[in-house]
């Protein structure tokens, strides 16, 4: 995407790049009249041997696939890199059809990403078996890892062969991370252990005692939070809202919010320790008191940035009895925009508001349709939670504004709250999705700048009136988080004075051309992101959520003051640049060039 014409792409050539003691030296490459040092693709002469690869699967233990798109069961055959095989299976294909929108069925997968823009769309379910199936952006060879040997096992071959590398969990990612073109992907969803502690022993000088919980890479939030309510007494901890992605993966490392950040702060602020792979191969434990750099980028600094984890131990906290509502302004009551604006106007005006009451809140916004679903008041009454939501509907009474908000609901556990009121989402809409975290001040000065530039985020163009979407999170990370127990993780010091990480989607036509890929990507950049930055000038953004072209990414990621921490610590963990996740620290070097395929160093 958005990437320079296709002039020449020849090789040259050029002494021999990164030559680290046994690293295959980078490929020269010529594109586009610039200079280029790629990493090994097949076809090079550097592409590791048959017999080479058979030694990688003896040591994987025969965990090594071929990768064969799911979809290819609704195809003749996949033109693969490697072989073409028929793969026409008329039960799978309906099975695979089915499944497409299934968030997890996509997460079970070997390589499927829920955002299908990020793998050319080139094998997709269809009716019609004689259209092409192709890897796309997808990696060539999977290792199916379930042991850190496994782990070591393709970090040590990708980098001594100079292969493109991937780390792939759940697939969530919604800026393509955890897929390359002709990679080597190492999927570690497979990694599922839960281990619930009531009293922590870390290394010698550690001082917190309580409780706690060791997850492997793979475990997802929904079913942590599960095994969590279920200990004895009951315990909760920072997850997602969305419950299928997974929490030591590229959720905690780019920080993770979810429905207690307002009370505990970030995923990053609560964790105790890692264990990781480095980009060397070498088993680490990270917390504060070993390794705490490493422990520190880890943090929030970006997800596939430093090391691989395999496993983290996070705080957690009593599950107690907690409330939820819900707040519609919809067609079903009003259809004049007027009144309908002013609703949101209204609702958004209380987001510092509801943060210093303790909430968290998640909403969709769309043509003619706010849906609040849910409010979340962890440790509170349904009483207390209708008495912070009052001002709320006194407001939109006054003003008119016709909506839906039954009284609030108590819940025995903050776990019924969350199975009873955050859903699924469903997975492979084509759309490119952008993000921007308003600030408290933007909030209480600047609301209805805002509320402008929601409209320009659902109607950015004269041709794409209502076809935008938004789904807001108020929460703060700031409001139970001190101030110097903030400044521990490697996030941007903004958010703890933010109140609404609000994401955008742009409908991409199906099966669009990268002209209009680029189109919609202007779009985002140059339009949407825009009018949001100009109306929350104190905002920042947020990595996992986020466009990944915005311009100064640096900057609105991770702030002057934490971003060159982060480069520092990425030079020194991953000199060679093993791993490599768009926007992330130590990536300015770094160039897909040929329209999504090789991954370069700029010469
Ligand atoms: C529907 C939906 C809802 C979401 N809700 C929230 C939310 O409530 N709060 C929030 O903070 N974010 C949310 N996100 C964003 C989410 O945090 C990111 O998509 C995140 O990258 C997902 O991480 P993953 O590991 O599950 O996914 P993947 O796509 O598999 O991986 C994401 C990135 O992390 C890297 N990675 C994964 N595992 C490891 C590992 N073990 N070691 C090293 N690198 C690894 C990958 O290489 C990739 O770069 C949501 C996303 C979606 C699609
Ligand atoms: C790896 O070994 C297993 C078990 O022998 C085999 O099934 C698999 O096809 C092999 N993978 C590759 C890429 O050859
Ligand atoms: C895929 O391979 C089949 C069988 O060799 C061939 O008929 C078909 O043209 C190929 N398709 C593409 C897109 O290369
Ligand atoms: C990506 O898709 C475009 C057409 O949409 C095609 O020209 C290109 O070859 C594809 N690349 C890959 C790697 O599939
Ligand atoms: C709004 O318009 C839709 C579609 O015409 C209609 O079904 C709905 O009843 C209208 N709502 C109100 C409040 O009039
Ligand atoms: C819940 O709130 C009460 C006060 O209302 C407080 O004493 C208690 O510590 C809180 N529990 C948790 C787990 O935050
Ligand atoms: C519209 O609001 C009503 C309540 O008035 C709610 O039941 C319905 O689900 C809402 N529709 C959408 C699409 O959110």
């Amino acid at each position: 995407m958005l990437l320079p014409h296709l002039l020449a792409a020849a090789s040259f050539l050029i002494p021999a790049v990164a030559a680290g003691d046994k690293t295959t030296p980078l490929v020269p490459r010529t594109w586009n009249g610039k200079k280029y040092a790629c990493k090994c693709y097949y076809g090079d002469a550097c592409w590791p041997s048959a017999s080479e690869w058979k030694t990688l699967n003896n040591t994987v233990s025969g965990r090594l696939v071929p990768f064969i798109p799911p979809e290819a069961a609704c195809h003749n055959f996949f033109n693969g890199t490697l072989f073409t095989i028929p793969t026409y299976n008329a039960a799978q294909c309906a099975d695979v059809t089915t499944n497409y929108p299934v968030e997890q069925w996509i997460n079970d997968q070997d390589a499927a990403l829920m955002w299908r823009s990020w793998t050319n769309s080139s094998c997709v379910p269809t009716t019609n078996p004689s259209t092409p199936c192709t890897p796309g952006y997808y990696g060539i060879y999977i290792i199916r890892a379930t042991t850190k040997s496994h782990v070591k096992a393709g970090i040590d071959f990708a980098r001594r062969h100079s292969l493109r590398l991937i780390i792939r969990n759940t697939g969530h990612d919604f800026m393509g991370r955890s897929t390359g073109w002709g990679a080597l992907v190492i999927n570690v969803h497979g990694f599922q252990s839960v281990e619930f502690t009531s009293s922590y022993r870390g290394p010698k000088k550690e001082p917190y005692t309580g409780s706690a919980v060791t997850i492997a890479a793979g475990v997802q939030g929904r079913a942590l939070l599960r095994l969590a309510a279920a200990q004895t007494p009951p315990v909760t901890l920072l997850t997602g809202e969305c419950p299928t992605v997974s929490v030591a993966g590229g959720f905690v490392q780019g920080g993770g919010h979810g429905p207690l950040t307002t009370i505990f702060g970030f995923a990053a602020d609560n964790v105790l320790s890692f264990d990781v792979v480095t980009a060397a191969g070498t088993y680490l434990t990270a917390n504060a008191h070993q390794n705490a750099d490493l422990f520190y980028a880890l943090r929030g600094g970006g997800p596939g940035t430093y090391a691989v984890v395999v496993s983290a131990t996070f705080k957690t906290f009593p599950d107690v009895p907690s409330a939820g509502a819900t707040l519609y302004i919809n067609s079903t009551l009003t259809n004049s925009s007027t009144v309908f604006w002013e609703g949101v106007r209204i609702f958004h005006g209380f987001a510092n508001e509801l943060i210093d009451a303790g909430l968290y809140t998640l909403y969709s916004l769309g043509p003619q349709m706010l849906r609040v679903k849910p409010f979340v008041a962890y440790n509170q009454t349904a009483t207390q939670l209708d008495a912070v939501l009052a001002p709320m509907r006194a407001k939109l009474e006054a003003a008119g504004v016709p909506f839906t908000m039954a009284p609030a609901s108590g819940y025995g556990t903050f776990l019924g709250l969350y199975l009873d009121l955050f859903d699924d989402e469903r997975a492979g809409a084509p759309l490119l999705t952008g993000g921007w975290m308003f600030g408290r001040r933007d909030i209480a000065e600047r609301n209805d700048a805002i509320v402008e530039a929601m409209k320009v985020a659902l109607s950015p163009r004269a041709d794409l009136v209502d076809k935008g979407y938004m789904v807001g999170h108020i929460f703060g990370p700031g409001h139970g988080v001190s101030k110097a127990k903030g400044a521990e993780a490697a996030v941007n010091p903004r958010f703890r004075e933010a109140s609404d990480l609000l994401l955008y989607n742009l409908p991409l036509p199906a099966d669009s051309s990268i002209a209009q890929e680029d189109d919609i990507q202007d779009l985002l950049s140059n339009t949407v992101d825009r009018a949001m930055m100009r109306a929350a000038p104190d905002g920042l953004a947020y990595i996992n959520e986020a466009n990944p072209y915005m311009e100064d990414w640096q900057t609105h990621f991770w702030g002057p003051k934490v971003y060159p921490k982060l480069k520092k610590l990425k030079r020194e963990w991953d000199p060679e640049g093993l791993f490599y996740s768009i926007s992330t620290p130590g990536t300015e070097e770094w160039h897909v060039i040929e329209y999504g395929e090789r991954l370069c160093k700029k010469l």
